[in-house]
């Protein structure tokens, strides 16, 4: 099937669902697929109604850069022409109209889908922080990342700081937050921020490559296991081997002709 089943107009996004894969597009290249509240949104909202044949998600962007982060106008006085404006931190709203835009970000791990970021150009600020939003990055060897937000006076605030430091680990992340530096492809290998460094022209291949493979595996074994894999920071090793047990039971339950019932 393809089509846009939930892609909002006017959120400079666009969908394209071809049988178990989503392709998300952000399509604003004369700014850089520069971020509005809009696309945030509309993110969740593509979240929100995937189809449920839908196993895999890729995220990639339009033109020169995967994206350039929060569109800089939203922070003048006059903001982005027919666009919400940015909540102000000091209002009582602020938390959930953040949550709102946070939601976007936020479904890219769930268990029954694997997202993957397909980054080329520049990932600064939000753009960087969609990528790390990701299950998995691969990266095309022009490929700059840069959390931006502290040398703008910001936090980074679109759910990247979990998977910055889960990835590199504290001391790095510090550095890299608070220096502002960028980052190019071939250190992000070296830090783990890609999976795959691949020449510019082969980034989509590689990705259907690596789409292709993750498609493979057993739909229902890979939601298992990616829910598993997820849990186990968070568990000591005994409760680890007891989740394991878990979820080997319930997985087999399942394939059960009552369903396990
Ligand atoms: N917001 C709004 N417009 C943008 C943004 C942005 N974040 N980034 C680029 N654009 C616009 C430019 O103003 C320019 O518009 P114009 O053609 O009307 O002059 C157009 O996109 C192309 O940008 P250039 O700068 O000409 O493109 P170039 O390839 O030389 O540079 C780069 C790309 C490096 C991304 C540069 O545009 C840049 O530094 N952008 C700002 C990045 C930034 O600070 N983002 C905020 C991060 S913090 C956060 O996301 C919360």
């Amino acid at each position: 099937m393809t089509g846009s089943p939930a892609a909002p107009a006017g959120a400079g996004i666009k969908l394209d669902v071809e049988g178990a894969v989503a392709t998300i597009t952000l399509c604003r290249p004369e700014r850089r697929n520069a971020m509005t509240p809009a696309m945030w949104h509309g993110l969740a909202a593509i979240g929100g109604s995937l189809p449920p044949h839908v196993r895999a998600v890729v995220v990639r962007g339009a033109g020169p850069s995967f994206s350039a982060g929060i569109d800089l106008r939203l922070f003048s006085p006059e903001g982005v022409p027919d666009e919400e404006r940015l909540a102000d931190p000091l209002s009582p709203g602020f938390g959930d109209w953040l949550a709102g835009c946070q939601a976007g970000f936020l479904w890219l791990r769930r268990p029954d889908i694997v997202s993957v970021a397909a980054v080329h150009g520049h990932a600064i600020g939000a753009g960087f922080q969609l990528a790390l939003a990701c299950d998995l990055r691969v990266l095309a060897d022009d490929a700059m990342l840069c959390m931006k937000e502290p040398a703008l006076g910001l936090v980074p605030d679109l759910t990247g700081t979990k998977p910055l430091v889960d990835i590199v680990g504290l001391p790095r992340a510090i550095e890299l937050c608070l220096t502002a530096r960028t980052v190019t492809a071939a250190e992000a290998r070296e830090l783990r921020l890609a999976e795959i460094v691949v020449p510019a022209a082969d980034l989509g291949d590689a990705v259907g490559d690596l789409i292709a493979a993750l498609l493979a595996t057993d739909a229902a074994a890979a939601r298992a296991t990616k829910e598993l894999l997820a849990g186990a920071p968070a568990r000591t090793l005994e409760q680890q081997a007891a989740a394991e047990r878990a979820a080997q039971a319930a997985l087999q339950r399942s394939r059960q002709p009552s369903g396990g019932a």
